[in-house]
């Protein structure tokens, strides 16, 4: 097990570049078994999320190659129908295995995702999408059995309580291409990732109309073929590391991102009062006096603020002077950061989905626990900004979707090492116990 060290110490400068995004690379992958030609992949991060879908590909049969960084060579000749629990259970975009199978072998039987600390993952949307293309759906020993023989187009509404489904919508679109006749999928996800999902199927040759919208009209095709695709840039580590750069009034440039994927995120931060510049491909965060304004914000599906922000949003709240009102609609329960924050010195209460946040906290130096992903990036965050050290174990959540975390963030001044767990001093851990 390992632990991040964390010094506080002043504000952030210098360049940044954003990675491919986590969650477009793992629908893409999956969707590369749709072609039983060669795929070839590029700008694919270096993430253990990215090696578990590698596993998971690997094992239903397809030949998977590392070519060099960020580029992977996968071809899908033969494939059995069954993803394992032992596999699917690590990872919840594992569902996203479904689709391919469903579309390339007309049968599929994969276990259904665990739940995870930011709340329930239910998987109703699926099958309700599977079931509307005249698939036959059971749920039983803890899989989820398709029969697609009789698989034709059909019309789709993917909306549930919470909005849209992303991965429900990656799945039905995979599913849907090579669908006899024509699907209407209404309320689609419009999330960036989905958007480079069908433009990557496209390439391949799908007939997908509508791309970027609520309504995907879909037309069947016989068989795709293989593609040459670079995974778009990860609007989510961009947002991360802006609020990194704004939480020490740092003086940072992030590269590589288009600032349109983050409209909702960079809107809420200019109502702060941080200090924005942005290129085609870039976004300038600059360093501030004084201190931001509280603002509150309600997480929606895309293009509304999206939800995997919402944790480093809370982070940052703590310095505002005032009061900030963060309402989760998509995860109402991810709020695992919380507690640690108040073990930092935050004041933040919950009342119901939503975080309560008084700022001018003063943040000090604490053993803290990672959680979710994004709760795990949080903590870095707040530790930047802290008075001493802060020591955060399970760091393996952070893993998940930040590759090269603590180099990118040294690189720009943070001050953050990589330590084994048994560097913790002992004092502290028996205090946090
Ligand atoms: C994707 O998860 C992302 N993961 C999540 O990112 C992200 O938080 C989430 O979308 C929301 O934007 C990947 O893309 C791999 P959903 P997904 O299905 O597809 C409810 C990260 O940190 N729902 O869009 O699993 C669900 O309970 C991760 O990178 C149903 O009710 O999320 C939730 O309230 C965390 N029935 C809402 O919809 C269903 O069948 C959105 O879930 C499916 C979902």
């Amino acid at each position: 097990m390992e632990v991040f060290k964390v010094t506080g110490n002043g504000a952030l400068s210098g360049k940044v570049h954003i990675g491919g995004a986590k969650n477009a690379a793992l629908p893409i992958l999956a969707a590369s078994l749709l072609t039983e030609q060669a795929v070839e992949l590029h700008n694919v991060p270096d993430l253990s999320d990215i090696r578990s879908m590698v596993a998971i590909l690997q094992h239903v049969g397809a030949q998977v190659d590392k070519i060099g960084d960020g580029h992977w060579r996968i071809q899908a000749k033969n494939l059995s129908h069954s993803a394992p629990y032992d596999l699917v259970r690590r990872m919840r975009a594992s569902v996203c295995l479904l689709g391919p199978l469903v579309a390339r072998k007309r049968r599929a039987e994969v276990s259904i995702p665990g739940g995870c600390v930011i709340g329930p993952r239910p998987v109703d949307l699926h099958i309700k999408g599977l079931k509307k293309l005249n698939c036959q759906v059971e749920i039983s020993n803890g899989y989820i059995h398709v029969d697609a023989q009789a698989m034709r187009g059909g019309r789709v509404f993917l909306g549930g309580r919470n909005g849209s489904t992303v991965t429900g919508t990656a799945n039905i679109v995979m599913a849907a291409v090579l669908a006899p006749g024509t699907t209407l999928l209404e309320c689609a996800a419009c999330e960036p990732e989905i958007v480079d999902l069908c433009h990557f199927l496209v390439k391949m040759g799908a007939k997908i109309e509508g791309i970027g919208s609520p309504e995907l009209t879909i037309t069947g095709v016989e068989r795709l073929h293989g593609c040459d695709h670079s995974i778009i840039a990860d609007r989510i580590e961009a947002g991360t590391f802006i609020i990194a750069a704004a939480m020490t009034r740092g003086n940072v440039r992030i590269e590589g991102i288009a600032p349109r994927l983050l409209g909702a995120f960079l809107d809420k931060l200019e109502e702060a009062g941080l200090p924005l510049e942005y290129g085609a491909k870039s976004i300038q965060v600059k360093a501030y006096t004084g201190s931001l304004k509280p603002v509150d914000v309600i997480t929606l599906p895309h293009p509304g603020y999206p939800t995997d922000l919402q944790a480093q949003l809370c982070a940052l709240m703590t310095q505002t002077e005032g009061i900030s009102i963060l309402t989760e609609r998509i995860y109402p329960n991810r709020f695992m950061h919380v507690p640690e924050l108040q073990r930092m010195g935050a004041s933040i209460s919950i009342e119901g989905p939503s975080a309560i946040i008084k700022g001018s906290s003063s943040l000090s130096g604490a053993p803290v626990m990672a959680s979710d992903l994004r709760a795990s990036a949080a903590l870095v965050i707040a530790a930047l900004a802290a008075e001493g050290t802060t020591w955060i174990q399970r760091i393996y959540h952070l893993d998940r979707g930040y590759e090269r975390f603590e180099s990118k963030l040294a690189a720009i001044g943070g001050r953050i090492e990589r330590l084994p767990a048994s560097a913790i001093p002992a004092e502290l851990l028996h205090d946090a116990q």
